[in-house]
This record gives structure tokens, C-alpha cells and sequence, in this order.
């Protein structure tokens, strides 16, 4: 199959491609100009120069494809650089899916969120919109909602990394947010990771399973955490025995957030911390037993790549 990608030079895009060579696809990639190195392999792919924005590398990605997978994804909006969650996560889709569906692809995958049910943030809110246009479009879709999702980022960061970098390694107390008033429940957050492969693989083997057409299917690993526990397991998988943690109140941290997040170096955005103290718990279940996966568990054996950085 010819497979259509947007997003494809990314953490989990990486393994996709891999994941569909794999399989015997051809990857039609979507690249932004200086991107072209993050493609593995990508003398067995097909790269087409060009932004989301852009309708003719759009059109001239999806042309000849049988499918399409959509990726894009950001974390935190620069509305000065045009970098908005409507922007990439909503209109980037919707245009994605025009250019699939004029050129007769009637097979498209969409990247989710576990959690966007709820809407609270940009973030969710137009990933549930994507998703809700691409219900409403007739062809046939499959959606895809992981929690946090860890594996060796090839250079790039992945949550875990970035973790380390920012709470694990400085030598502070690593900083567990609590809601209300209640210190004692600080990183008490439930989260599922899953496993990045375990993700590509769900993708690449839903493409011809028509008891995929039509399933919004949740993505979590087989082991709920805290995050005071995800941060633990980070710690000792990087060479540290212990880390000391501190609680500090949710809306302290998010006023904070909202005032310096404009600013690419402040680490995080209010939203996000919304997100965190909403938890991250998701089964995956149902996705691993209908695609034959047997998903990675998150623990120290599976965070090797952390030991390397
Ligand atoms: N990682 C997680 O824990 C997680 C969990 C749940 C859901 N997801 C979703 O999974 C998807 C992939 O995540 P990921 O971790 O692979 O993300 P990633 O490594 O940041 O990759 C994002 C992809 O989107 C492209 N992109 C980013 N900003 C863009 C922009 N302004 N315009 C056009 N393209 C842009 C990137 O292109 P360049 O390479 O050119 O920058 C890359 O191909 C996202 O939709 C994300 O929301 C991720």
C-alpha cells in the first residue's frame, strides 16, 4: 500500500516508517524543507517538500496513495509564527483530508489524544474537532487516543527525556504538582505509557483491517503509574538511586506558566499542567488484542536509551 504521511518526521512518525516498510508500504512523506535527515530509510520513501499549509504539496503528497495518516501535533502554540493548535491540529487535518479525498483515498488514520473527550484546553479541543470532521466524512477512519508515549526518541525528545532533562538531572528537587490545598497528594496523577513501537504497530496494522474502520481505540501501556512513580522509574533508569521531590500547588505553577509561556524556554504552558492534573490512564486492550500485540511494559528495562543520554 501507499501510505500518505503527515507528520512522518517525528518521534512516533520515525517508527511508523519503519513499522510500514516493515510491512511491505510505501511511505509518501510530507516534509518540511530541513527535515528531510529524520526520515529513516528514506531511499524506500517517498519525500515531498512542502508545509501543511501548502495545498499543492498537499495534493502531490496524497497523489497515487491508497491512505493517509496524520500526525502533526504541538504542544504549545506561537500565534506570532502563524503556530496555533487550530492552525495544525484542526485546519492542517481538515485540508489534509480535502486533498485526500480529491484525489480518492478513502482510508485515513488519525493521531489523537487519550483524554480530548474532555476538551478543557486548545489542545484537546481541536484534536476532538479533527476527529469529529473526520467521523462526519465517509470514508473510512480509524482514530488512534495514546496517553504518554515512551521509547528511545532517536535524537529528538520524548517524554521521559525531556523529563529527565528538566525535573530528574538539575540538582533541585524534582517538582510534583497537587490540586487544592492537599501537599500529600502531589504526583499522585495516574498515567498509562505506552510503548512508541507499540503505537506505530497499531497504526500499520489497522491501514487493511476493515474491524478498524469506524473505532476510536484508547492507547495505553500495561502498567498504570503515578507520576511521582514515572518519576522515580526515570530517575534510577538514568544511574540515579533516588531523586528528592517537591509538591507545589497546581495554580501556583500554571499562574506562572501563563505569564512566561509565550517564551520558548519556559519549559511548560498552563494547559499543560491542566492536562497533567487531569491524569493519563487509558486502556489499550482492546487495541493490542484485535492487532495480535503484546505491548512493552514502562519500567527501568525499557528506558535503556535513557542510561546513553
Ligand atoms: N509523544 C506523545 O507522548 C504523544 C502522546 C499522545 C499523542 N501524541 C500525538 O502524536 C502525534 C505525533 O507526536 P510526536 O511525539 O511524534 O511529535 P513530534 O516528534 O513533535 O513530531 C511532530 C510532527 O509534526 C510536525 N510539525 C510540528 N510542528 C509543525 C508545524 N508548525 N507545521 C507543520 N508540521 C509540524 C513535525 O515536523 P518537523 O519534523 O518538520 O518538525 C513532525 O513531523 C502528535 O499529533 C501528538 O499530539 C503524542
Amino acid at each position: 500500500m501507499k501510505v500518505a504521511i503527515i507528520g512522518g518526521t517525528g518521534f512516533v512518525g520515525s517508527y511508523l516508517v519503519d513499522e510500514l516498510l516493515a510491512g511491505g508500504h510505501r511511505p509518501r512523506l510530507l516534509v518540511r524543507a530541513g527535515s528531510e535527515h529524520k526520515v529513516p530509510a528514506r531511499e524506500r520513501c517517498d519525500l515531498i517538500t512542502g508545509k501543511v499549509s501548502q495545498a499543492e504539496a498537499l495534493a502531490e503528497c496524497v497523489s497515487g496513495a491508497d491512505a493517509l495518516i496524520y500526525l502533526v501535533g504541538i504542544l504549545r502554540e506561537f500565534p506570532a509564527r502563524g503556530i496555533t493548535f487550530e492552525a495544525i491540529q484542526y485546519q492542517g487535518f481538515v485540508d489534509s483530508l480535502a486533498a485526500a479525498r480529491a484525489a480518492g483515498i478513502d482510508r485515513v488514520v488519525l493521531m489523537s489524544a487519550n483524554g480530548v473527550e474532555q476538551a478543557a484546553v486548545a489542545y484537546q479541543q481541536t484534536k476532538r474537532r479533527a476527529e469529529q470532521h473526520l467521523a462526519e466524512s465517509g470514508v473510512h477512519w480509524t482514530v488512534f487516543r495514546p496517553s504518554v508515549i515512551f521509547g528511545d526518541p532517536r535524537g529528538r525528545m520524548e517524554f521521559c527525556t525531556q523529563l529527565k532533562a528538566e525535573l530528574v538531572d538539575p540538582p533541585l528537587p524534582a517538582t510534583l504538582f497537587f490540586p487544592g490545598i492537599n501537599p500529600l497528594t502531589a504526583g499522585d496523577q495516574p498515567m498509562s505509557p505506552v510503548f512508541v513501537g507499540d503505537v506505530a504497530r497499531c497504526f500499520a496494522a489497522c491501514l487493511d483491517d476493515p474491524a478498524s474502520f469506524g473505532q476510536i481505540y484508547p492507547l495505553g501501556g500495561p502498567r498504570v503509574l503515578s507520576w511521582k512513580e514515572i518519576v522515580g522509574t526515570i530517575a534510577r533508569a538514568g544511574g540515579r538511586r533516588g531523586k528528592l521531590t517537591m509538591p507545589a500547588p497546581a495554580w501556583g505553577v500554571k499562574a506562572v506558566a501563563r505569564v512566561f509561556e509565550g517564551f520558548a524556554w519556559f519549559p511548560l504552558t498552563a494547559d499543560q499542567v491542566t492536562m497533567l492534573m487531569q491524569g493519563n490512564e487509558a486502556d489499550g486492550s482492546r487495541a493490542f488484542t484485535q492487532f495480535g500485540i503484546e505491548p512493552t511494559r514502562f519500567g527501568e528495562s525499557a528506558l535503556g536509551y535513557l542510561a546513553r543520554g
